[in-house]
């Protein structure tokens, strides 16, 4: 949510600044700005994308080889100019970047108006710029020591990134619940609300942690804690490379995310499912799968698509392993004074490892003294590294704020885990092996999957300018008529829900007529019989049905479409039926002309609350 670079160096910063707002537009997109030092300090900003900001910088040029950046998603204060970042304190002395919330803004800013402090924008930003415009006015402290004293005065979550016109040698930043990365390279420093930003120039990078500030200058940085004690901080090397962020060819992220599914899920599996061996081996797991399979009680936290997936697990796990599990969403689990006993293990997901709602439900579970292990695919991040182990999806970067492959990756990894934790205990050799077997052949059946993408447009055009749908699956497939749901509403604006099948007959029966296309998961599996009763049912009242199948022969001539797809286990089958529906989205959301990587008012990583 918002994105910040900050580039230090020899180079022209505005570029450099530029090319990361560009990698980071996902996080953030209704406006954007840049500040720079050259002299003296020149501020940009523009309502819009971050080519519009690229423009207007190229009309006013903007030389200097020390600036910072942003991109907005907006918190306090419509989109506008005016509203965007870099915002000047009132001195005009520094430019300050922020991404987060000051939640005692308005406190702030009473006590800083009364001592006559005017303010431009409605941002909780620049009252931050001003307090610390204020410290360092009545105390005379240099700037790294103003921001601290100013830090210790506000409640609320904040990554910013500070330059000053009287010094063209120093950037600051610091963190407290959002994230920033300082990258190292050559007599050059580039900063970022993620790797993204910085990846082009560097892969040495040092992970800044809550309660630190870094000052950068052109020969070195120094990283301190908020009480002003100098840190020995390590430098990580990056695991993803620049190819991997961009497009390469596709139209859009989330198509090549998408098509991509069957490598990332290769790779999320190599070395971890050893067919041969009959074995599963989670190495972050090791020290705790005793604990885990001991548990008595699993709890699942997430958010968005990430909450589908661990609806998934709970399936999963309950299913193979008989361990009772609870999910939860992150936001409410923390608010609701939770119940955590020593013999229950949390598990967070989260494809960012960012996420505030996530990472606020991992710190509680912490405090109680569970056992908190995460799945993240950003590897470094917040979640990965508080909790204490986990496994990572190794899908890859994701861009498209829509999550397409750090689902499947995620169900992959919630069914590795489930089988480690069933073998010996509900599975024999033998059913292991063949669940095993048919884990390791679901890349190939998603290949097989993604080649009736075209089927899936033809659905697209016929449905592209429907107002309702309804997504219905049971079992293992209810999460995905959710995930369904959730994938049309976000890149189409049209409105859609997910029910369990059978809950169909409680309530949204009386929507259908002939104008509401309903998606069924119809998998031959244990609740088949009972989802083609729902079709029926839905038939009957003239809804326009299309069924997702592996079979299909009872139900054609109830169904307006069949989508068919490969059979496989039915634990496995939300790695295959979901796929249909990322495309079917993705296809409606292009016919109706809208940006398929930024839907309007999302952001890919949720670093508020
Ligand atoms: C946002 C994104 C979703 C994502 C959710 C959780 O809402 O738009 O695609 O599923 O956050 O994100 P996480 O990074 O924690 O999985």
């Amino acid at each position: 949510m918002c994105g910040i670079v900050g580039y230090i160096g020899h180079r022209q910063a505005s570029d450099i600044l530029i090319s990361g707002l560009r990698r980071l537009e996902y996080r953030g997109y209704d406006s954007a700005g840049l500040a720079v030092v050259n002299g003296m300090l020149r501020v940009t900003k523009k309502l819009g994308k971050v080519e519009e900001l690229a423009r207007a910088v190229n009309t006013s040029q903007m030389p200097g080889s020390l600036g910072i950046g942003h991109t907005r998603w907006a918190t306090h204060g419509e989109p506008s100019d005016v509203n965007s970042h870099p915002h000047l304190a009132a001195s005009g002395d520094f430019a300050l970047v922020h991404n987060g919330i000051i939640e005692n803004y308005a406190t702030l800013k009473r006590r800083l108006s009364e001592k006559g402090y005017a303010f431009r924008s409605e941002t909780d930003t620049e009252v931050l710029a001003n307090l610390i415009d204020d410290v360092r006015k009545t105390t005379g402290l240099p700037l790294p020591e103003a921001v601290i004293q100013a830090l210790t005065q506000v409640v609320g979550t904040y990554g910013i990134a500070i330059v000053s016109g009287d010094n063209p040698d120093q950037l600051i930043a610091a963190r407290k619940g959002s994230p920033l990365i300082l990258g190292v390279g050559d007599d050059e420093y580039f900063l970022g609300s993620d790797a993204a930003a910085l990846i082009e120039h560097t892969r040495q990078v040092v992970y800044l942690n809550d309660g630190e500030l870094v000052v950068v200058s052109r020969n070195g940085y120094e990283v301190r804690s908020l009480d002003n004690v100098v840190l020995n901080k390590e430098v990580h090397e990056l695991e993803w490379d620049l190819e991997q962020i961009e497009k390469q060819g596709y139209e859009h992220f989330m198509l090549k995310e998408i098509m991509e599914q069957p490598l990332a899920l290769e790779n999320c599996m190599r070395g971890r499912v050893k067919v041969d061996e009959n074995e599963i081996r989670l190495g972050g797991l090791l020290e705790h799968i005793d604990q885990l399979r001991a548990a008595d009680r699993i709890i699942i936290c997430a958010c968005g698509t990430s909450w589908h997936s661990a609806l998934v697990g709970e399936y999963l796990i309950e299913g193979l392993a008989r361990i009772p599990v609870e999910v939860e969403y992150a936001s409410e689990f923390r608010y609701r004074t939770p119940i955590i006993r020593p013999s229950d293990v949390v598990i967070v997901i989260s494809q960012s490892g960012e996420t505030a709602d996530t990472l606020a439900a991992a710190r509680e579970a912490k405090s109680q003294g569970a056992l908190v292990l995460g799945i993240c695919n950003q590897v470094g991040s917040t979640i990965a590294r508080e909790t204490d182990a986990g496994v990572y999806l190794h899908a890859g970067p994701e861009i498209g704020v829509a999550s397409t492959k750090a689902f499947t990756a995620q169900v992959a990894v919630l069914t590795m885990i489930a089988l480690k934790l069933a073998q010996g205990k509900t599975l024999s050799d033998e059913q292991f092996s063949d669940y095993l077997n048919q884990l390791a052949a679901i890349p190939d059946q998603i290949r097989n999957v993604l080649q009736i993408s075209d089927q899936l447009a033809d659905l697209a055009q016929v449905y592209r300018y429907a107002s309702n749908f309804l997504y219905l699956g049971r079992g293992f497939n209810f999460p995905v008529a959710l995930e369904g749901a959730l994938k049309l509403k976000e890149i189409s604006y049209i409105h859609a829900e997910g029910y369990p099948a059978a809950e169909m007959k409680h309530g949204p029966i009386a929507l259908i007529d002939r104008f509401m296309p309903v998606v069924f998961l119809a998998m031959h599996d244990s609740t088949y019989s009972k989802v083609v009763s729902n079709i029926e049912e839905v038939a009957a009242r003239q809804g326009s049905v299309i069924a997702i199948t592996d079979n299909g022969k009872e139900i054609e001539d109830k169904c307006e479409y069949l989508v068919r797809i490969p059979k496989t286990a039915e634990f496995l089958s939300p790695l295959l039926t979901v796929i249909p529906l990322q495309l079917l989205s993705y296809h409606i959301a292009v016919m109706r002309g809208c940006n398929v990587d930024q839907p309007r008012n999302l952001a890919k990583s949720v670093t508020v609350e």
